[in-house]
């Protein structure tokens, strides 16, 4: 057979591989047997030494034809062999867009948080700052720096979870006072500070006790700070939590850590002062403790009472919640039920 022959066989029988071929990779080998280092079209450039001087010219341009045809062909086999690959794909891993979409379970606010963020704010407006204390506390702090020395009687209605002899499960967040007035730099500022957390008291739970609730402390020290500075502020808390028209009252009570010492009430707002059920028919609802901050307790974290005058209160997020939604027993907070969480659901979350 002649080479011209030979080149249109291998013409015909090149074109319908590469037509035939079906993977990229089977597309590579017919290119390389076609066009390749040893392929055909290699092959036949060997044999030129046969063939007539006079044609060789001839068929030279016919190997660089059919050389430049196979290429383009391989090329455009190759793509849309892509193509079709793409479309397989796209073919397989369609996603149907009107299948419901999956929601997202989003928690909400517990109550509690809800009472303490708002009451951050407030204060916060106010000047105050946020800051938090130990959750196991030493009898140091616990007790010692807040005038209740050891055997003070009055440390049995806070006893508590001990950890060890000298540290304990905080009673209170009390001590947080004594940690940020020994810190705190009078020369520079006032010291205005709430803080928020969890206190600990051995008591046996039921619909109104809890071994475990909140209490957010708040504590004023400066020159000059009078009872009639804490009547203003706790006044504005009461109005700000409970309404604007409800009234508040002082009266006096005892804590170690401040003197004269104070509990308010504010007018029942369930029945405006009349007496019902919620303020058990005296008109008023316990909210708070306060006082004067005890020199003692000024004189512990270094601070001189002779200059120096401040007030604190402490107050029970629980109960502020429970005053608030109507809530009929604190365990509700603690026993992580979605469906009684789910009820203070706010726009925001
Ligand atoms: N620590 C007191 C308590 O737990 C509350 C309180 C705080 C009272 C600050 C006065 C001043 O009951």
């Amino acid at each position: 057979m002649d080479l011209f022959d030979r080149l249109k066989d291998l013409r015909e029988q090149g074109l319908a591989e590469i037509k035939e071929a079906e993977s990229e990779k089977s597309l590579n080998d017919v290119r390389v047997k076609l066009v390749g280092k040893k392929g055909d079209l290699t092959q036949i450039l060997h044999q030129m030494k046969d063939v007539a001087p006079e044609k060789r010219r001839e068929v030279g341009q016919k190997v660089n034809e059919l050389r430049d045809l196979f290429n383009e062909n391989l090329a455009s086999a190759k793509d849309s062999l892509i193509e079709k690959a793409i479309e397989a794909r796209l073919e397989a891993e369609k996603i149907d867009v009107t299948l419901p979409g999956r929601r997202k379970h989003v928690g909400s606010k517990h109550p509690i948080r809800i009472i303490q963020d708002d009451l951050e704010r407030f204060f916060i407006g106010m000047g105050y700052q946020v800051v938090q204390g130990p959750e196991i506390e030493s009898e140091h702090y616990n007790f010692e720096m807040l005038n209740l020395p050891k055997d003070h009687p009055a440390r049995d209605m806070q006893a508590t979870f001990y950890v060890d002899a000298d540290h304990l499960l905080r009673s209170q967040t009390s001590p947080v006072q004594a940690r940020t007035m020994e810190k705190h730099d009078f020369d520079k500022s006032d010291l205005k500070m709430i803080s928020p957390g969890k206190v600990y008291r051995r008591d046996d739970d039921d619909a109104t006790h809890s071994h475990q609730f909140m209490q957010m402390e708040g504590l004023v020290v400066g020159k000059n700070i009078s009872l009639s500075d804490l009547k203003g502020t706790l006044e504005l808390v009461a109005k700000h939590e409970f309404g604007q028209d409800r009234e508040t009252r002082l009266r006096p009570s005892y804590f170690p850590f401040t003197e004269p010492s104070v509990e308010m009430d504010v007018s029942c707002f369930e029945c405006g002062g009349k007496g019902c059920a919620i303020c058990k028919n005296t008109g008023w609802i316990e909210v708070l403790g306060a006082g004067i901050v005890h020199p003692n307790v000024l004189s512990a974290a270094g601070i001189d009472p002779a200059v120096y005058s401040g007030f604190a209160f402490g107050l029970g997020l629980d109960r502020f919640a429970i005053l608030k939604y109507g809530i009929d027993d604190i365990r509700d907070f603690y026993s992580d039920d979605v469906r009684f969480l789910q009820q203070f659901r706010q726009e925001e979350d």
